[in-house]
């Protein structure tokens, strides 16, 4: 049986390779596909795998009437054996990391069944990776950063 892969979106300008790393995984694994309002600005849907169903924020409240309904994010997180975030942009690192969940990557996360592999591939330029003072830090501390040091 072929592995189930869902495979997000971010919205980092290496989104434009989502649709070849879908096409890839297409090839030994059924892919579903769940991108961010942002990142649909470097994803050509036109050219997006016909066997990969793209959902998007619409589709999870498009999805979603009433009490007793499906809630896609949670059918994604049974559906799935793996999850793969790639890009991983800054803006939605930080906010995994601090437990938001505004649309359906981020419902995803926060719903994951952490018994299952979940993948990211962070994609930002420096300067995007940020230098924010820890919590009580004084102007002479160090910044911390989400930048490998070679990077800095
Ligand atoms: C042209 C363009 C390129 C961008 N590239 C990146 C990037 O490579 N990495 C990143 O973290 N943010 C990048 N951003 C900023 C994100 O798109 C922005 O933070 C957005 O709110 C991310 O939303 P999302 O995390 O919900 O997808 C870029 C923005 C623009 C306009």
């Amino acid at each position: 049986m072929r592995p189930r892969v869902l495979v997000a979106a971010s919205g980092s300008v290496a989104a434009i390779k989502f649709e070849a790393l879908c096409r890839g995984l297409a090839e030994w694994a059924d892919v579903r596909a769940v991108a961010t309002a942002s990142s649909l600005h470097f994803i050509d849907r036109v050219s997006f795998p016909s066997g990969v169903t793209l959902l998007t924020d619409a589709d999870e409240w498009s999805a979603w009437g009433k009490i007793g309904h499906k809630v896609l994010h949670i059918e994604l997180r049974k559906w799935a054996d793996a999850m793969v975030i790639a890009p991983l942009s800054a803006n939605t690192l930080a906010k995994i990391a601090g437990g938001l969940c505004d649309n359906l990557l981020t419902c995803v996360v926060r719903a994951w069944d952490y018994g299952k592999p979940i993948f990211v591939a962070p994609a930002m330029k420096t300067p995007s990776c940020g230098t924010t003072p820890s919590p009580g830090a004084t102007s002479t501390s160090s910044p911390t950063s989400a930048c490998p040091s070679s990077r800095r």
